[in-house]
């Protein structure tokens, strides 16, 4: 076909092509920005990964961006955020991943911190205890676990499970990161001052800056009857272990705001558990500032009614609630599921139409951000869990407002109407 043969729309494509090529802004000058539209209710914020708090095309947290694609995040995250969350580099094996006052890794996350103070944002802190991406070394001692009659000597069982290999009657805990430790264990006082160290010297470095915590992050348990998963934390130290992480982090940081976080609060059982949880710290006084609900959910569920029924429950807390990990799954069914493994999560759009999945998506954020802004006065904070979907965790259900060029989807203008009151573009 010759070029002058195009039809219209052929031609409107081409234009379309070449100016993404040329990486020109697709939003018009007087669109306003998420954090301009959202100032009277809530901060917008964003997960950034290694590559925009440092600037530089490392290939880090699975994500692989040229110099030039990075610059362009950069430029969105300015433009569109006034609050920001580490992806990856202030959880326990990236900051800290060996034991003894010279076994951190402040670098990363002295990045991250700055590059929050110099754009002026409100910065999270995420996170200090949580099952997934702690190190097996913050969990091993010298008691057998329970079950485990010849254990090999401790010298084999630390190479063991350093190469994370299970011992005869281990059990995991959490898949992916960093949750095969089956060896013997710290005792109660030994991980209980481990935990303390941490928590002491990471929150006391960036006392000041980092304004919230995610102080204990997926301490409750998906199903059963038990409020609490199985975890090393509960088993070596006991339930007060979440007391305890709490503790540590206010003696750091009286200033601080310090989160509760968790995932599948949607789910009304899940969130029975974690009013039971709250309530029971409530009134132990133990200083839990603010409900974090990660919000990795998908384009059919929750509905606007089935959020503003979980925010009504949970804001019955008193506490500020803070949406803490936005993604929308673009496949049905793409639920978060208790891994954090990227590959487990990475449900697709792909044998879908793009403009179907395109409308289902601005869908199911005009009904998210409708529920957010009826309860402003509880949610104080909107956290999308990485800036596009090219760098998003779950890649391939194209979960966020931004495409792989930073170009907006319809979902982003569908969120700004919702900023404003408006319904969903008639179509
Ligand atoms: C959880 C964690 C986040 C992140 C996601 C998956 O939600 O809180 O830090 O690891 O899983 O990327």
């Amino acid at each position: 076909m010759k070029i002058h043969r195009l039809n219209l729309n052929s031609r409107i494509g081409l234009l379309t092509a070449v100016l993404l090529a040329m990486g020109a802004t697709a939003r018009s000058g007087d669109t306003l920005t998420l954090k301009d539209a959202f100032k009277d209710h809530f901060y917008v914020g964003a997960a950034i990964n290694r590559t925009i708090a440092t600037g530089t095309a490392v290939r880090a947290d699975n994500v692989n961006r040229t110099s030039e694609q990075v610059n362009k995040d950069i430029a969105l995250v300015k433009e569109q955020f006034n609050q920001t969350s580490p992806e990856n580099d202030l959880k326990w094996a990236l900051i800290h991943p060996r034991p003894g006052a010279d076994g951190y890794n402040f670098g990363p996350a002295d990045a991250y911190v700055d590059f929050g103070v110099s754009h002026n944002m409100y910065i999270v802190g995420h996170t200090l205890v949580w099952h997934g991406q702690t190190p097996n070394w913050v969990f091993q001692g010298t008691n057998l676990p329970p079950g485990v009659a010849d254990a090999p000597s401790p010298a084999t069982a630390a190479a063991t499970n350093m190469a994370g290999t299970n011992m005869p009657g281990g059990r995991r805990f959490g898949r992916g990161f960093g949750g095969g430790f089956s060896g013997p264990r710290a005792s109660r006082e030994e991980l209980l001052q481990r935990m303390r160290d941490h928590i002491h010297t990471v929150v006391a470095r960036y006392k000041g800056k980092i304004k919230a915590w995610d102080v204990v992050n997926e301490a409750i348990a998906d199903g059963g009857t038990n409020i609490l998963r199985n975890s090393l934390w509960l088993e070596i130290i006991g339930p007060d272990f979440i007391a305890k992480a709490f503790e540590y982090a206010h003696e750091a940081d009286p200033d601080a705001n310090l989160r509760y976080n968790d995932y599948g609060l949607e789910n009304p059982a899940k969130r029975r558990k974690l009013i039971a949880l709250i309530k029971s710290l409530q009134e132990q006084h133990v200083p839990v500032m603010a409900i974090g609900s990660q919000t990795h959910v998908n384009v059919s569920s929750p509905s606007f009614e089935a959020e503003d029924q979980a925010l009504t429950e949970m804001e019955t807390l008193g506490l500020p609630i803070h949406i803490t990990e936005l993604d929308v799954n673009g496949a049905q069914g793409g639920q978060r599921s208790s891994s954090a493994d990227i590959s487990n999560n990475a449900a697709t759009t792909q044998g879908g139409l793009v403009d179907d999945a395109n409308r289902k998506l601005a869908d199911a954020y005009a009904g998210l951000f409708r529920a957010f802004v009826k309860h402003d006065k509880s949610v104080k904070l909107v956290t999308f869990w990485g800036v596009n979907d090219r760098v998003s965790w779950r890649a391939q259900g194209r979960p966020l407002l931004f495409d792989g060029n930073d170009q907006p989807k319809p979902a982003f203008e569908a969120v700004i109407r919702a900023a404003k009151g408006e319904q969903p573009n008639p179509r």
